[in-house]
């Protein structure tokens, strides 16, 4: 199975590639800018010399994927998705992108339909969008950081595609949790602007959640 991480050249795209990469699983890492892609692919090579790691267009990383990683922000994930609806249809949509407030990170501002997954999946009716890694930071997944005490949480609708998108966390080295349906999504946001708050108060930059008694 085939990974694209659209948006691969940012902090959680490159992390979630060298996590994927570490676990086996060939990537391809997309970029609007093919040539920044190459750069950053190479740089996770590096780092998991014994991974599959390409960097392409984010249209040539969707087309090439079975299941891809959505790592952008979320004032650009309309616009590129619609890009690549295309591409996406039939293919497993893992989406992380989280409708922070503007200018407070400790709030979320969410789009009419709930939560920028269920945004992605009005807008792709032919992909199957599931939501993960929104309370997973980039930092986390940074080679050598201890992953025993991150949980994902995976929410989604279709329960195929959910068991997908959590074997290739799994892959990842972190632990997945499902946690129902797509409009869970709402929460798993909700969750990353106080994690956000937490890491404020705490002088911290990666503070994870693990739940206990699963
Ligand atoms: N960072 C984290 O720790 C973290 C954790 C959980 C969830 N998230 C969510 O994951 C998403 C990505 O976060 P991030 O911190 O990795 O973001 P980022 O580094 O700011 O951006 C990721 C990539 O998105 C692409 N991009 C930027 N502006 C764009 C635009 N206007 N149109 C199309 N593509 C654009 C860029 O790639 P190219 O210029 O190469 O195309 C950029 O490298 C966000 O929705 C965030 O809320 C982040």
């Amino acid at each position: 199975m085939v990974a694209a991480v659209i948006g691969g050249t940012g902090d959680l795209g490159r992390a979630v590639a060298l996590r994927l990469a570490l676990g086996g699983v060939p990537v391809r890492l997309g970029s609007r800018d093919a040539a920044r892609a190459a750069a950053a692919a190479k740089e996770i090579a590096a780092l998991a010399p014994l991974g599959d790691v390409q960097g392409v267009g984010n249209g040539e990383a969707a087309g090439a994927a079975d299941v891809c990683f959505l790592c952008v922000p979320d004032t650009a994930q309309v616009a590129t998705l619609r890009v690549l609806a295309e591409p996406l249809a039939g293919k497993i949509l893992v989406d992380a992108t989280v409708c922070l407030a503007p200018g407070d990170v400790t709030q979320i501002a969410p789009p009419q339909e709930g939560s920028a997954a269920e945004r992605a999946a009005a807008l792709l009716p032919r992909t199957r969008v599931i939501a993960a890694l929104q309370t997973v930071a980039a930092r986390r997944l940074l080679r050598g950081e201890d992953l025993n005490h991150v949980d994902a949480l995976v929410v989604g609708d279709d329960a195929e595609a959910k068991a997908v998108a959590t074997g290739l966390i799994e892959r990842m080295g972190v632990r997945a949790l499902d946690a129902g349906p797509l409009r869970n999504a709402q929460t798993l946001e909700r969750l990353t602007a106080l994690i956000l708050g937490l890491n404020q108060h705490y002088k911290r930059r990666h503070i994870a959640i693990q739940f206990t008694g699963v």
